[in-house]
């Protein structure tokens, strides 16, 4: 269970998100809408305790405080982002840094015939062609590669607990459906906790069940059953708080 309390966080001294609160039990996902600027990808930085950021408030995973914690640590919890703009590492190649995060986070050497079959398994649900392997890590990627490739280290590591900051930002329609699908049969596989952060409702559609809620201004203005995504396509974000404050008059 990941759970915020009192977020707040600030950079370069302005307040990004204030009184910031959030559970996400185990198996549950949670969609984040919100308009530019809300503060949605600052919660994915905080909760990896991001150097730029001051963060003030309580962010635990599974009883483990993670606020002063190192990425690498927060990542050996089984916490996995996907960032909005993934960033390029040239010089190091998508297996070479996968099986290091394996092997760091199993503690164990790996076995490569194993891997090398999982990741060939990995390429065919994502459908990404087998030579990204040895690419270099998003680097020279187109944007809709990038999110993709990002989704090779999702499959092999196989987090509990997964961010996943507008990876359909930058997808073409049979892109998106590729992900859809790889992303719900992993949720079906391994019913990890999920955090999604969109500004289109499509890619939703391929999760069975989720709550909902709209950030303005640092903090969570309304929240909801999967039915608020269509309000708010309709409507727009201010007008479903509204209408939402005068349901609980
Ligand atoms: N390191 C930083 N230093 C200063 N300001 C920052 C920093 N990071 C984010 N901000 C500011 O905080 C606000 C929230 O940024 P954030 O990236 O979290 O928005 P967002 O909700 O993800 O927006 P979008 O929908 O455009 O992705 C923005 O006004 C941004 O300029
Ligand atoms: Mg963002």
């Amino acid at each position: 269970m990941l759970k915020i309390t009192n977020l707040n966080v600030q950079a370069s001294d302005k307040t990004i998100l204030n009184d910031f609160n959030l559970t996400i039990n185990d198996g549950e996902i949670h969609v984040i809408m919100g308009p530019n600027g809300a503060g949605k990808s600052t919660i994915c930085k905080a909760i990896f305790n991001h150097p730029d950021y001051t963060i003030n408030g309580n962010i635990t995973y599974n009883n483990h405080n993670l606020v002063g914690t190192t990425p690498t640590d927060i990542s050996r919890l089984g916490i996995f982002l996907l960032n909005q703009n993934p960033i390029e590492i040239e010089g190091i190649t998508n297996a070479e840094l996968i099986r290091n995060a394996l092997s760091a986070k199993t503690g164990k050497p790996i076995d490569i015939f194993e891997f090398n079959k999982k990741l060939n398994e990995v390429c065919d649900i994502i459908k990404l062609p087998k030579s990204f392997v040895h690419r270099d890590i998003n680097f020279n990627m187109s944007g809709g590669e990038k999110k993709k490739n990002e989704l090779l280290s999702l499959f092999m590591l196989e987090p509990s607990f997964i961010m996943l900051d507008e990876i359909d930002s930058g997808l073409d329609i049979d892109a998106l459906k590729v992900v859809g699908q790889a992303l719900s049969k992993y949720y079906a596989m391994y019913k990890p906790s999920m955090l999604i952060i969109t500004h289109h409702p499509d890619l939703l559609k391929y999760f069975p069940d989720y709550q909902v809620h709209i950030l303005k201004d640092g903090h969570i203005i309304s929240s909801g059953d999967k039915s608020l995504v269509n309000k708010i396509e309709t409507s727009g974000f201010e007008a479903n708080v509204i209408s939402r404050s005068k349901q609980n008059e």
